[in-house]
């Protein structure tokens, strides 16, 4: 098999990806890990520049995607929305030329699957999914990698997302999953399955990878011998806040619970992207309790602050992953 080479390549979902780049980017997200724990300096991009493009809020993504620039060596620029003409007074297919002259490689968070898309297409330099509404690609290289250092392999594991199954997150772990050989499990409302168009393309890939794409409303059943327990908050950014209440009443038995925990296998992990409601501490959390009296929403505080949850390694794990992807398509 030729060497992966990933060089000039934009990273928009992980459909456009074989299994064996997939592993490849997990496995230079290590050793990017162990350069990093280890303060050896690799400042392999010296020179570049890259744009970071944020049209919805972000913590860990904006925050990996600096570092990661800085530790290559790389200069980096972040356009907020309000702070860049994009979208307002420019249209994003003259807004990516003009970037793709100055920079050498773009980093996109908005609405539509189609705008990055279009980045990519029009703007000549490698562009980088950092969340759209349909997909979040390079969380999936943290992810999978946070789940290999628990079992040291992904193929044959169970992943199981719990709650809103059709969201960006949900949907790429369903696509990671065929392609790594995990077996995947949607549980959630009918009312919130994954598309039927991408549930087929996961499970013609699945059937090639030796792995299973399942849906379920059975919270018992899905999660029992689950190796991956994983869920994410149950309103995604851009949804109007309206839809609380409906969330709420569709998606409080999806809860991961101790219980839920319980039923999964003696080892399971308790992963989440992040940010998560497990507790009053946040401003939405706090409306959340006074309009519906919740304490918690897709997680129990107990289960996130357990000692199955992972969550912390993941979040470290997205600078590791960011810096992989940015290094393999611009090297
Ligand atoms: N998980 C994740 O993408 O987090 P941010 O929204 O903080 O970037
Ligand atoms: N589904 C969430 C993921 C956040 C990282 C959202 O889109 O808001």
């Amino acid at each position: 098999m030729a060497p992966v080479n990933l060089s000039g390549r934009s990273f928009l979902t992980l459909l456009d990806f074989t299994p064996e780049e997939i592993l490849f980017l997990i496995d230079s997200s290590a050793r990017f890990k162990a350069l990093k724990r280890a303060r050896t300096p690799h400042r392999w991009l010296e020179g570049l520049d890259v744009a970071l493009v944020f049209e919805k809020t972000s913590t860990r993504t904006r925050s990996s995607f600096e570092v990661a620039a800085a530790d290559l060596g790389m200069g980096s620029t972040t356009l907020d929305p309000g702070s860049s003409q994009m979208g307002a007074k420019e249209s994003v297919e003259d807004t990516a030329r003009v970037l793709g002259r100055i920079f050498d490689g773009i980093c996109y968070r908005g609405f539509a699957q189609a705008t990055v898309e279009k980045m990519a297409e029009v703007s000549g330099v490698p562009v980088w999914n950092a969340l759209t509404d349909d997909f979040h690609p390079t969380q999936m290289i943290a992810d999978f990698l946070t789940v290999r250092e628990a079992f040291g392999r992904l193929q044959g594991l169970k992943l199981v997302f719990m709650g809103d199954a059709r969201n960006n997150v949900a949907n790429s772990l369903m696509v990671a999953s065929a392609k790594l050989g995990l077996d995947y499990v949607a549980c959630g409302p009918a009312a919130l399955a994954p598309a039927a168009g991408l549930v087929k393309t996961c499970r013609a890939i699945a059937s090639e990878t030796g792995s299973s794409i399942e849906l379920t409303e059975d919270v018992a059943a899905a999660t029992r011998e689950a190796d991956v327990i994983y869920t994410d908050i149950w309103l995604s950014m851009g949804e109007p806040a309206e839809l609380w209440g409906e969330r709420i009443r569709l998606l409080e038995p999806y809860r991961v619970t101790s219980e839920v925990m319980g039923n999964a296998s003696a080892d399971a992990i308790f992963l989440h992207c992040l940010p998560s409601f497990h507790d009053r501490e946040t401003k939405v959390g706090e409306e959340i309790y006074e309009r519906f009296g919740l304490t918690e929403m897709e997680v129990a505080d107990e289960v996130f602050r357990g000692p199955r949850s992972r969550v912390f390694d993941e979040a470290e794990n997205r600078m590791h992953s960011i810096k992989a992807v940015m290094y393999e398509t611009l090297r």
